[in-house]
């Protein structure tokens, strides 16, 4: 006791007996507690250790018992006293502490948050807001960013997607106005949108093709789209995105279905929505029956003249009918209730399509377009079923090609294979009292190409040299080709005239570089998949013969790329080479003068294509004369500037007149004047 009786907070120790009886106490507890308290005597009896709050002597106190033992019986207790305002001072200065780290944290949370929201919201929004004032004001033109994956990003990417959506209408609205200055004579998206809608008085417009304008496949586990490469998506894609309407294709992704509604459709571009595609399902028989076997084994080697033998199976051919009953029937559930709609079907696949169509609904306007050469009569007549597809076609209001001189062919099968009455002034076939106008409509590329929202967003394109730095060589002159691997395409002719330019001109060995941006195509089909690896084979062994440590002859990228990937090597290279053996028309051929805005670099184009009719400058050659390409090479590659330049508008000039707007304008004329009995 004596020495617990001077500790600070204490106030006193007492010991006390079982008996009530006050054995010892520290004297400052004072003479009040010779009795022990009740809670005490309870603590005693109960054997129980314990502490309570007390008004002793006057003041508060804090009182803790424990029980003492002699021989295991409790004996007695001791108490231990407090001063209990002590633990009120205590608690109170907790309090008080705990109170101010508390204020104190709460600023500091405040002011993180403060800086939080201005640094990742309040901010952005203000140059988000700033940036779209300047785009109103037209002080800005710069793509917006932010940095990716914060809290606006989501939001970010909608201004983002809809700023550029109201640049590009804005441009193209300012394009359209200075066309208009300048004349009628072209036809703009716009101009063509005013036609289809006279034309149609607001009824939707249908075009049918295999190959559908996207498709979406699994990359991982992500769904993402594409354009696939095909001429015909390339030329009918602005014509839909002018006039809305309804594609009506193949789904051949493997993610089609995921996207799609309970109609199979599905509203595209997928980032700016503007028609409707609707995908057909094909089983996978029908697919190799109807596409890589009638249309692809047999039809395309057969009106393609390039030497490779057609393949006709009964086994495919009935796929080919069936398929194409399939799209009818897709058709003319589409077409219910609107009267005397308008059908645009497209290509090859589609020969039985347009009598089928036709049968069912005698009010439709149809017109099919053969996106193909037609051959001569002769070279027609091995086809076993010439006469079911000839009258099939014919159920069409209209049939267009590329060219006339397809259109003779044409007229000169139907004219020996069937019964019917055709006039060759008029280029009319009558058969069974229907009547089908045959004419040329050459396709061709959206041009003047109007901003897009994909244009606007896309990064400065790499220069000539930036080329040859990502593809790790040096080089003065860039070649370019842009095809699918097609044996119709003449790419192994084409390497071998490079060869034979690069023999012939040892100078230039060292210095010029052909890039093929080569996509695959058809591969399930022999032929092709042979050709890829005789394409590869004369890369290697051209390479192998004159590359050195640091340059190649030839980079073969041997993969499906898009519109944005190709245009900065059509910017950049000095020269494009068009080689097929024999092409409808052939795009890339225009699609490389429509880059052509420095108006620098030359095209050597096959006389074998469409084009070759309409871009008279560029150097024509035949591409199975290795020598004539070699000097059409060395042609271009020492070309004055000026006569590049002087070439290059003509066929600009060319492209402008004769666009996509107005293939679709004359096309639809076409039918229309059919309608109103006024043929031709
Ligand atoms: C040619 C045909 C098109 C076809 C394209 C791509 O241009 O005329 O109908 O879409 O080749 O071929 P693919 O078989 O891949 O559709």
């Amino acid at each position: 006791m004596e020495k617990f009786g001077h500790r600070e907070r204490f106030a006193g120790l007492a010991i006390y007996d079982t008996k009530d009886k006050l054995v010892a106490a520290t004297p400052q507890l004072g003479s009040d507690l010779a009795t022990p308290p009740l809670f005490v005597v309870h603590a005693m009896n109960s054997d129980e250790e314990g502490g309570t709050f007390l008004p002793l002597g006057g003041k508060e106190r804090y009182l803790h018992v424990l029980p003492l033992h002699r021989e295991e019986r409790v004996a007695g207790a001791l108490v231990i006293f407090y001063e209990s305002a002590f633990i009120e001072e205590r608690i109170s200065l907790i309090w008080k502490n705990n109170f101010f780290r508390f204020l104190i944290n709460a600023l500091i949370i405040s002011l993180t948050t403060l800086l939080l929201i201005r640094w990742s919201v309040t901010g952005p929004i203000d140059r988000m807001a700033q940036w779209l004032k300047n785009l109103r004001t037209k002080k800005e033109n710069a793509p917006f960013s932010l940095p990716p994956g914060g809290i606006l990003a989501p939001l970010t990417r909608e201004v983002e997607h809809m700023a550029q959506s109201i640049s590009a209408a804005r441009a193209s609205a300012e394009e359209e106005a200075r066309l208009r200055r300048e004349g009628e004579s072209t036809w703009t998206a716009e101009r063509l949108k005013e036609h289809i809608r006279n034309l149609l008085q607001d009824r939707p417009l249908f075009v049918i093709s295999n190959r559908e304008p996207y498709s979406h496949v699994l990359k991982g586990k992500k769904v993402e789209w594409l354009v696939p490469a095909s001429g015909l998506v390339t030329a009918l894609e602005p014509v839909l995105k002018a006039c809305g309407g309804t594609w009506i294709a193949h789904g051949s992704g493997d993610a089609d279905r995921e996207v799609v509604d309970s109609r199979d459709k599905i509203r595209v571009p997928p980032e700016e929505p503007q028609y409707l595609l609707k995908r057909v399902w094909l089983t996978k028989e029908e697919e190799t029956g109807y596409y890589y076997g009638f249309a692809n084994e047999g039809l395309w080697p057969l009106c393609h003249i390039t030497h490779t033998r057609p393949s006709f199976r009964f086994g495919d051919w009935e796929y080919y009918y069936a398929v194409n009953r399939k799209f009818a029937e897709a058709t003319l559930q589409e077409i219910e209730g609107i009267s005397e709609p308008l059908i645009l079907i497209q290509d090859y696949h589609f020969a039985l399509l347009p009598r089928m169509i036709k049968d069912a609904r005698p009010d439709s306007r149809v017109a099919l377009f053969w996106h193909i050469p037609w051959p001569n009569p002769e070279s027609f007549s091995i086809c076993p079923w010439q006469r079911e597809l000839l009258h099939g076609m014919l159920g069409a209001d209209l049939i267009g090609f590329h060219i006339q001189f397809h259109c003779n062919n044409f007229l000169e099968t139907v004219d020996r294979a069937l019964e019917s009455r055709i006039d060759w002034e008029h280029f009319l076939v009558n058969r069974d009292g229907h009547t089908t106008l045959v004419k040329p409509f050459p396709i061709s590329i959206a041009y003047p190409a109007l901003p897009t929202r994909s244009t606007l967003a896309r990064s400065p394109s790499p220069d000539k040299e930036g080329i040859f730095k990502e593809l790790g060589i040096r080089g003065k002159y860039l070649g370019v080709g842009v095809d699918r691997i097609d044996y119709t395409k003449g790419i192994t002719e084409r390497f071998r005239a490079i060869e034979r330019f690069l023999e012939k001109y040892p100078p230039y060995q060292g210095l010029f570089t052909f890039v093929e941006l080569g996509a695959p195509s058809r591969t399930h089909i022999k032929a092709y998949h042979d050709l890829m690896g005789e394409v590869e084979g004369e890369v290697d062994r051209i390479n192998w013969r004159f590359q050195t440590k640091e340059w190649k002859p030839i980079i073969f990228l041997k993969k499906h790329h898009s519109h944005e990937e190709i245009q900065p090597f059509y910017e950049a290279a000095d020269l494009c080479l068009v080689t097929s053996l024999h092409d409808g028309m052939n795009l890339v051929a225009k699609e490389f003068v429509g880059a052509k805005e420095e108006e620098k670099g030359v095209l050597i184009l096959s006389q074998f294509t469409g084009a070759s009719r309409e871009l008279k400058d560029a150097l024509v050659v035949n591409p199975y004369d290795l020598e004539q390409v070699a000097e059409a090479i060395r042609q271009a590659l020492e070309m004055s500037p000026e006569e590049q330049r002087a070439r290059l508008q003509r066929m600009r000039e060319t492209l402008k007149e004769r666009n996509i707007y107005r293939w679709a304008a004359d096309l639809t004329s076409g039918l229309a004047q059919i309608r109103l009995g006024k043929e031709a």
